[in-house]
């Protein structure tokens, strides 16, 4: 069955405060987006790539993209209709058990090793699941007035990472289910969560940052170094 990938890149990036979307901003000399591609790419040359881009965006140039199989879809109004509007666009030639594996393009640091191995155990399993990491932080919830609230314990507490990946079938239908309901899903698996099923946590790399912020792009840079030490 083939592999396919979503990467949403429709995203404003206001947090950012750049002049750009932070997918077009320089890491080490290459655009954010030419990077994550490249990774994907790495762990796997024959998936093929759905990548979201506002159809307004003026700055993608295809000759970042390195996979032979790919497509240009139309992002929406959040990230969640980013990614349906890919599955949707894919409709007609994605089995319902094919698997789908949904990332950030603003996580260029994820490592082929992560990717591959997120793959080999979500190929095994019915439900789905993410890259996930561990808390580290003591977590504080607030009072809504700049106290502390309450503690809450960190034992048990994951951060959710990209890829997640789900079978293209129940994603579809958890998606088109949250995005009915109205309600805010910020991942794919709170989607698939809501329907009651419990995706796998796969314990991936904590440097799998995601740019948000603008000091998270020279943390960026330090990690890609880093790893290719
Ligand atoms: O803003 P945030 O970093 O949470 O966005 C996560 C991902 O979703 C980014 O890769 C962004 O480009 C993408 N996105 C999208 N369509 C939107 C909003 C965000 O593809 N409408």
């Amino acid at each position: 069955a083939p592999l396919w990938l979503v990467v949403p890149a429709a995203g404003q990036g206001r947090r950012m405060g750049a002049d750009r979307p932070k997918q077009y901003l320089a890491l080490g000399g290459r655009p954010v987006l030419a990077r994550t591609l490249a990774r994907l790419h790495e762990a796997f040359p024959g998936a093929r790539l759905c990548l979201c881009l506002d159809p307004q965006d003026a700055r993608f140039d295809p000759a970042w993209v390195p996979f032979a199989h790919w497509r240009r879809v139309g992002g929406g109004a959040e990230r969640v209709d980013s990614v349906a509007n890919a599955l949707a666009a894919i409709r007609a030639e994605a089995g319902d058990d094919d698997l789908v594996l949904v990332h950030d393009v603003a996580r260029p640091c994820v490592t082929t090793a992560d990717l591959r191995r997120l793959h080999a155990v979500l190929s095994a399993d019915s439900v789905g699941g993410l890259l996930a990491a561990p808390v580290a932080d003591t977590m504080k919830r607030d009072d809504g007035a700049g106290r502390v609230a309450t503690t809450e314990p960190r034992a048990g507490l994951w951060h959710a990472l990209t890829p997640q990946g789900f079978r293209y079938g129940l994603l579809r239908r958890a998606l088109a289910a949250a995005r009915e309901a109205g309600v805010t899903v910020t991942d794919e698996a709170s989607a698939v969560e809501a329907l009651g099923a419990s995706p796998r946590l796969v314990a991936g790399r904590r440097d799998n940052l995601k740019i948000t912020h603008p000091e998270d792009l020279a943390l960026a840079e330090l990690i890609l170094a880093a790893q290719a030490r």
